[in-house]
């Protein structure tokens, strides 16, 4: 495949300003992290560091003190602009309520918001107290909320009058929890009840000095729960040491400088909201857009022309959303956007040329995973792409595709995307409560990224497919496990076995078997009941779009559903090997 490709050239003399990585080879030769934490990152005398110091306070103590770190634009239109003092002030005086509620070092503190900026007043004011921030979807619902908050045992939640019922109602079953923090933004009517906490009002009352918890480079900063194959979600622990692989791929891969105004569309719920409209651009001090608003391709487009995007990092569903809308970016002033990139799922080439021929430029394809905290495989401003592929490793990290048995694999040839674990600076640091699960992610020396993929003779990867069942839907990692399990307790359902199925927009939809009880008909209006009471239990983005009523289920002996099966049915494809499955 990569033979054929048409390569998109880059000419050093016309990228302006020049990328922070002028030339990948040397760099990737001669890049140590001990030289980059040097160069990037500050510590305090003990030694020790935080990333809210990193990202806030150092900027907000020196010459950045007024610049804008935050645009940000509510859902009503409404518009605000935040410095790096003001976040330091706001941060400081969050750290303090939360230390009024009784908060210390390693307590779970866990935000559920829409995108406002308090969510990231939030997430840093946790930072500073050496809590550990953990961010949620705002799609969630019950059944994701209760898996994450109870796992974690979050001690407090930061929510607003909106999203709170979610968490009322489950919160006889979250014995840890101690307080809700209500956030009240807008004028709906604010909830009551023991143990909820205002924001507002808290804030007006705490000190704005704070005195910040300095933290080894290993101690627990934030966690995400992450979908695996089998199993409830699991929590994914990171460090306050991560920030600087956000850093350097901020600067090296995203090519941010001190004058961008960037935009990540990424929300906070997810991994590259928390490393890229977060650390990596706040630990560089550069401005950044957030917008609440709906995507819609003119809000979309808005946005990058109102507040002058220089660079923009959005993901491949988006894109594709905006090359099929009537609505065309050339009825727009886009002319500040200087460097594009994409995550979460496979790019299609098509995208990078629709992008070349509306906006001048191509989108930059990078891989990487919520366990490893950073960019790790990406395309980079300076080197030619390969519409299709992901790239090349970081400078400082060593990829590899091996066999099952953990050989190294040579070019061309399709085996696991793996990773030398000691060379990823901001690897994840343990699984929440689950030593087990976290050692199955490595195999020796490797982290095997449970991606399948191959490496050309010229040194760029290119992604194959998952080598499990996780569901990568609009660029958001769905488990079957939680579909399924969500469906069988709708009362008319004996059991469910869900797959993602292959679409042209959303890359995969959630596709469900679902085998009902005797004697239940097989209803369209069934699959709409079905379909809605997942999006009201589990999470509005993680329903099957698609349902099929089934008489038996394939499974293996030992009675565990097999969806590759279901799949490969689904896709009109060979079977494969059924040694293992039971009578079917
Ligand atoms: O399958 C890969 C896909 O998304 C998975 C990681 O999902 P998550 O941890 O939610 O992180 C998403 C954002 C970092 C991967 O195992 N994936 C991510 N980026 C790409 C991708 N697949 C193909 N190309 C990519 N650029």
């Amino acid at each position: 495949m990569s033979d054929q490709v048409k390569l998109i050239r880059k000419d050093l003399k016309k990228l302006k300003p020049a990328p922070n990585l002028l030339d990948y080879e040397k760099v990737y030769k001669e890049f140590t992290w001990e030289k980059a934490e040097e160069e990037l990152i500050d510590f305090f005398d003990d030694g020790k560091l935080n990333i809210s110091y990193n990202c806030i306070d150092r900027h907000a103590k020196g010459k950045n003190k007024d610049k804008v770190a935050f645009l940000f634009e509510g859902a009503r239109g409404e518009k605000e602009t935040y410095s790096f003092g003001d976040l330091k002030t706001l941060t400081d005086k969050f750290a303090n309520v939360l230390v009024n509620q009784g908060v210390t070092k390693g307590d779970r503190v866990f935000l559920f918001l829409p995108s406002i900026p308090e969510r990231y007043v939030a997430f840093f004011g946790t930072l500073k107290t050496g809590a550990i921030a953990g961010t949620l979807f705002a799609a969630f619902q019950e059944i994701a909320l209760r898996d994450r908050l109870a796992d974690s045992e979050a001690k407090v939640v930061i929510t607003n009058a909106v999203l709170y019922p979610r968490i009322e109602k489950i919160r006889k079953d979250l014995p840890h929890l101690e307080k809700v923090i209500i956030v009240e933004r807008g004028s709906i009517e604010q909830p009551r009840g023991a143990g909820l906490v205002f924001y507002n009002k808290e804030m007006e009352k705490s000190s704005s000095e704070f005195e910040i918890v300095h933290m080894d480079k290993d101690e627990y900063s934030y966690m995400l729960y992450t979908s695996g194959t089998t199993g409830k979600p699991k929590g994914v622990m990171h460090v306050h040491g991560d920030v600087l692989q956000a850093m350097v791929t901020t600067k090296y891969v995203l090519d941010l400088h001190e004058d961008d105004i960037y935009w990540c569309t990424a929300d906070l719920g997810w991994v590259t909201g928390v490393v890229y409209a977060a650390l990596g651009p706040w630990g560089l001090g550069v401005t950044q857009v957030l917008f609440e608003g709906r995507f819609s391709p003119e809000n979309w487009y808005t946005v990058l022309q109102n507040y002058k995007v220089t660079v923009w990092y959005s993901a491949p569903t988006a894109i594709r959303l905006l090359m099929g809308s009537p609505v065309s970016p050339k009825n727009y002033d886009l002319s500040s956007l200087r460097f594009l990139a994409s995550v979460g799922e496979p790019l299609n080439p098509e995208a990078i040329w629709w992008a070349l021929e509306k906006f001048g430029l191509p989108f930059h394809d990078t891989w990487w995973q919520t366990e490893q905290g950073a960019i790790t495989i990406p395309n980079y401003a300076v080197m030619d792409i390969k519409p299709g592929s992901m790239g090349k490793p970081l400078p400082g990290i060593v990829a590899a595709i091996i066999d099952d048995e953990g050989h190294e694999l040579g070019d061309e040839q399709e085996g696991n995307l793996a990773l030398l674990a000691s060379s990823v600076s901001s690897m994840m640091k343990a699984i929440w409560k689950n030593e087990e699960k976290y050692n199955s992610y490595f195999m020796g020396k490797w982290y095997i990224s449970g991606d399948r993929a191959m490496r050309d003779k010229d040194g760029y990867y290119w992604f194959i497919g998952r080598a499990d069942d996780v569901i990568n839907t609009s660029g958001e990692r769905v488990g079957p496990f939680e579909v399924e399990s969500a469906l069988v307790e709708y009362p008319d359902v004996v059991e469910a076995g869900v797959i993602g199925k292959p679409d042209m927009v959303r890359g995969e939809i959630i596709k469900a078997f679902v085998v009902v009880k005797e004697g239940v008909a097989q209803t369209d209006e069934l699959k709409e009941k079905l379909q809605q009471h997942v999006k009201k239990h589990l999470a509005g983005h993680a329903y099957p779009r698609e349902i099929e009523f089934i008489d038996k289920l394939p499974k293996t002996r030992s009675g565990k559903i097999m969806r590759r099966i279901l799949k490969a049915k689904e896709l009109g494809l060979p079977i494969g090997d059924t040694s293992t499955l039971e009578d079917y």
